[in-house]
């Protein structure tokens, strides 16, 4: 493929984000030989929808949420998988596929992720005995290691319903507890972990958008605090607000996530328009194509995902139990 044509096919996404035309003739280069090494060495780029437009758009080959994501990657034939995304969606696709080589071009860490360790969860378990311990994806492989069963933004309400027990610990979103307790009638033991993106956002930036845009519907993560999600007009993974913002008949919606998803919309649903700020996760930021292109040609030692077999023998029961419950 040339540049010219390279480039046409990136601008046609990301015009709708803002990008120029000579900014996308500057990446074309880039996505061209990282799709190029891509084919020759059998591997697939799975890129979350935090990551920025130039990866989702010019290089990625499955785009969606942690759940989705980790679907693909355990079903996958691709002998590579380069994960960009946070080091523990990249440490789950190695979990899933411990024959694989997984890859993530920054290691980049995640405010929940790194908000507990495998130790509080044992101190947990002693304080609770017997009490079953769901641990939100966002985790370690080695706090997965430590837990029952695993759940996403797109799970978290049904497994913790079907789980046989009316107290559980779950771990390590605070503000994400509060949005189990708001739909279940049971005991809920959590973690003072918060997901400083998510955290960001307020009762009264909401209000002030609802004003502003007369019929715009508020789309809300269940990472951010309840005094935003008493705001939503839906609650959801980032694959759910964004399906929602697909089949909605509102023509203007507020994506209350990160600015990542915003940009999705944007440049898939080009004809409804997203109000009011976004926020955006340094973490998922960190990644840029120079750092899939260094993966790629010659990795370095920190891009490397390696797990003992102890550990991903452990966390791949946590992850298998959440499947199961799911039925996928
Ligand atoms: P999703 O499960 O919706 O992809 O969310 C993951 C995440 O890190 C949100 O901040
Ligand atoms: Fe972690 Fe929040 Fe960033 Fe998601 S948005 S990766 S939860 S810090």
């Amino acid at each position: 493929m040339s540049i010219t044509t390279e480039t046409r096919r990136l601008y046609e996404k990301l015009q709708h984000v803002g990008w120029s035309k000579d900014e996308c003739e500057t990446y074309a280069p880039l996505t061209l030989e990282i799709n190029q090494l891509k084919k020759e060495q059998d591997a697939i780029i799975l890129a979350h929808s935090y990551q920025s437009p130039d990866i989702v758009y010019g290089v990625a080959d499955f785009v969606g949420d942690s759940y989705g994501l980790s679907k693909i990657a355990a079903k996958h034939k691709a002998q590579k998988i380069i994960f960009c995304s946070v080091h523990f969606m990249a440490e789950t696709a190695k979990i899933l596929s411990p024959e694989k080589e997984v890859l993530v071009p920054t290691r980049a860490g995640c405010s929940l992720a790194d908000s507990i360790s495998a130790e509080d969860v044992k101190k947990l378990k002693e304080k609770h005995p017997g009490v079953p311990v769901a641990c939100y994806v966002n985790t370690t492989a080695e706090v997965k290691a430590e837990s029952d069963v695993c759940v996403t933004s797109s799970n978290v309400l049904q497994i913790i319903e079907d789980l046989p027990s009316n107290e559980v610990i779950f771990i390590p979103d605070k503000y994400m507890a509060d949005y189990i307790k708001r739909h279940t009638k049971k005991n809920i033991i959590t973690w003072d972990g918060v997901c400083v993106v998510h955290e960001e956002f307020t009762s009264a930036s909401i209000q002030a958008v609802r004003e502003q845009y007369p019929g715009v519907e508020i789309l809300v993560h269940p990472e951010c605090s309840s005094s935003v999600i008493d705001e939503a007009d839906m609650v959801g993974s980032t694959s759910q607000m964004l399906d929602h913002v697909k089949d909605s008949k509102e023509k203007q919606f507020m994506i209350v996530s990160e600015c990542g998803l915003a940009d999705r919309v944007k440049a898939e649903v080009p004809k409804k328009k997203v109000v009011g700020a976004c926020s955006m996760c340094p973490y998922m930021k960190s990644i840029q194509l120079k750092d899939i292109l260094i993966a790629l040609k010659s990795p370095r030692e920190d891009q490397i995902i390696s797990l003992t077999p102890d550990i991903v023998q452990k966390s791949k029961a946590c992850l298998d139990k959440m499947f199961e419950m799911t039925q996928n």
